[in-house]
């Protein structure tokens, strides 16, 4: 007889249940999304199924109706009742006896979760530390794989490193982005926010073309380059962009106090508008 164990528990192979046969806990077969809301209104929610929608199609699983998620998401938050939720799901290739090749009748996994999304006032207002990490994922980071081995790995080391983010540099030395976070730095001279432009390098990241759009309404120039640690270092002020925390100033870079260790001043002036941004666009 096939047989499974389960920590210390020993089932015949063909009364394992579905969730112990997801294609996404073998091999990460799936793509995922992250969505917020503010005062009980979700932020960004097309821009988030738009790119979940591009995610399925990238990896070839068919069949899902992204109307049907965006029911579900609704749904969920009203059910959830909080005024700031985060929201996250996932849908994997679905279930099935182990085999990199899906059986033809592999249905899709949906799961989702709704929680509180607490503010991080502290990272906000003194900006956090990050750390440099070799970006070993795979060459498709433009997609929302549930595959992130190597985000986690570098947030683990950037941890050991009393750093809050992970900066990823690639083979050719220059920074892609974060672990979990879109990453700009700040020329204050010339009042110009860099970050890298988008390819198959870097996730599409919402909160990024937001701030572009922030930034553009306020005046300040966005150059889309990649930056190597050093130049990275060199500029006057930094941050990294996210979903669930949108604006976090960086004050400390590779062990380097970036603007004598305090958010910088576009920074603020940039946290501020989003957050008139977003006012404006809930
Ligand atoms: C690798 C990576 N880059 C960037 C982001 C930011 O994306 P978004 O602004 O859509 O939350 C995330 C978010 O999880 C991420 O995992």
């Amino acid at each position: 007889m096939d047989i499974a164990m389960i920590d210390d528990r020993v089932l015949p192979m063909a009364d394992l249940a579905g969730p112990h046969l997801d294609r996404g806990l073998y091999f990460g077969d799936g793509v995922y999304e992250v969505i917020r809301s503010y005062d009980g209104h979700l932020f960004a929610l097309d821009e988030h199924l738009a790119r979940f929608d591009r995610s399925l199609r990238e990896i070839q699983i068919t069949g899902v109706d992204v109307e049907s998620v965006r029911q579900k998401v609704l749904s969920a938050v009203a059910q959830a009742g909080y005024p700031n939720a985060k929201i996250y799901f996932h849908i994997t290739r679905g279930s099935g006896r182990r085999d990199h090749l899906p059986a033809p009748d592999t249905a899709p996994n949906f799961l989702m979760t709704v929680s509180e999304l607490k503010d991080d006032p502290k990272g906000k207002e003194k900006g956090i530390a990050v750390s440099t990490h070799p970006d070993w994922r795979w060459k498709r980071c433009d997609i929302k794989s549930l595959n992130l081995l190597a985000n986690v790995l570098a947030r683990i080391e950037a941890q050991k490193k009393g750093a809050g983010e992970a900066i990823l540099v690639d083979d050719g030395g220059m920074i892609t982005e974060g672990a979990g976070s879109a990453f700009f730095a700040i020329d204050g001279k010339e009042k110009v926010i860099i970050t890298r432009p988008l390819g198959h390098e870097i996730l599409p990241s919402i909160t990024r073309v937001k701030v572009m759009q922030v930034a553009h309404n306020a005046g300040i120039s966005v150059v889309e380059k990649a930056l190597t640690p050093h130049q990275a270092a060199e500029c006057d002020e930094m941050f990294i962009a996210v979903t669930t925390k949108d604006i976090v100033p960086v004050v400390q870079f590779d062990g380097a106090r970036i603007n004598d260790g305090r958010c910088g001043l576009i920074t603020q002036q940039l946290m501020d508008e989003f957050q008139a941004f977003v006012r404006a666009n809930v």
